[in-house]
């Protein structure tokens, strides 16, 4: 077992186990500093360095709701290496260099102008789930050196998965070619701290070539759909490590898009019961007061919750292996 899974299993242990937890993050044992640089209390225990991540975590909040009802949207393809754990690069497909791609945000009725440019050295697509449009006229594949457009009206609101729609899909999207459009609905949702997760899984193995600390896919594992990493917004426990800060008692709001390609995630937040959950393209609450929520490979869904206290909050996919493979992070509540 690697030191990272390690920790993150003991990680799990502590938190489920709650009887060991240490003082919360308000206690005057922490000196103040840059949140996103203080590891979680309960997420190192000294014998490893999780605390230490080689690249500042993905912005997880959310783009400010847009008033454009134009929105043009151009993205570049290309291949590139990328953080997927702490110490691990990976020789990833792209979406404008990142994994995820970039956070999207429209209003329902808002028009999308999308170009798409292929700068990778083989074909790739985009499949827009936010659209009602042929696949067979938008999501073609788009040769190298090549762009392609279209426009579609956003109808529907909802947290919506993007992904490269060339076979074999799997392929593309454990490369890491896929991201989050979030549709506002046209009467805003309550003013919330809103922030976006996108969980999906890598497969690896070293890659071939000079570079021998880059990883790569393995088609074999990603068949037996036994991933080595889960993440959320690309790099295992990012949020473990570099925790989300956020006020206690304030309402939050997190869109969660599940890229997988293969893995289901049962989401929760650790010390919390979700008021609302609004389950792909709903409005109104789809469940009220739950705690365990599945979001299902190429779904969203959008959690509404308050934190009843300053402390740290644990968010997982509560299938645990994957969350001991990295999709947790740490909510924490500071006044
Ligand atoms: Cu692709
Ligand atoms: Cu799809």
């Amino acid at each position: 077992m690697s030191p990272l899974r390690l920790v993150l299993a003991f990680v799990w242990i502590a938190v489920a186990c709650g009887g060991e937890r240490r003082a919360p993050a308000s206690a005057t044992t922490q000196t103040p500093q840059a949140p996103s640089t203080t590891p979680a209390a309960d997420v190192s225990h000294g014998e490893a360095a999780i605390g230490s991540a080689d690249t500042a975590p993905v912005d997880p909040q959310a783009p400010p709701r847009t008033t454009a009802t134009l929105r043009r949207i151009r993205i570049e393809i290309r291949h590139a290496k990328v953080t997927i754990a702490t110490g691990a690069s990976y020789d990833a497909w792209t979406f404008d260099g990142h994994v995820p791609g970039p956070m999207l945000r429209a209003t329902v009725g808002d028009t999308i102008d999308f170009t798409l440019v292929n700068r990778a050295p083989m074909p790739h697509s985009m499949d827009f789930h936010a659209a009602e449009i042929a696949p067979s006229r938008a999501y073609v594949n788009v040769m190298p050196g090549d762009s392609l457009h279209y426009r579609y009206v956003a109808r529907v609101a909802g947290a919506f998965l993007y992904h490269c729609g060339t076979a074999p899909v799997a392929m593309h999207i454990a490369n890491g070619m896929y991201g989050a459009l979030i549709v506002d609905p046209k009467r805003s949702r309550p003013p919330a701290r809103e922030f976006v997760l996108v969980q999906s899984e890598f497969y690896t193995q070293k890659a071939g070539g000079p570079d021998s600390t880059a990883l790569a896919l393995d088609w074999q594992k990603l068949l037996g759909q036994a991933p080595d990493y889960v993440t959320f917004n690309g790099r295992a426990a990012q949020y473990a490590t570099a925790p989300i800060v956020v006020p206690p008692r304030a309402p939050l709001r997190l869109y969660v898009v599940n890229a997988g390609p293969n893995r289901v995630s049962a989401f929760h937040v650790v010390g919390a019961i979700f008021s609302h959950v609004y389950l792909d393209s709903s409005v109104t609450p789809s469940l009220s007061g739950v705690q365990t929520v599945d979001v299902p490979v190429g779904g969203g869904a959008v959690f509404e919750v308050r934190l009843a206290e300053p402390g740290e909050y644990p968010f997982v996919s509560h299938a645990f292996a994957d969350a001991t493979k990295g999709a947790v992070g740490v909510l924490r509540a500071k006044e």
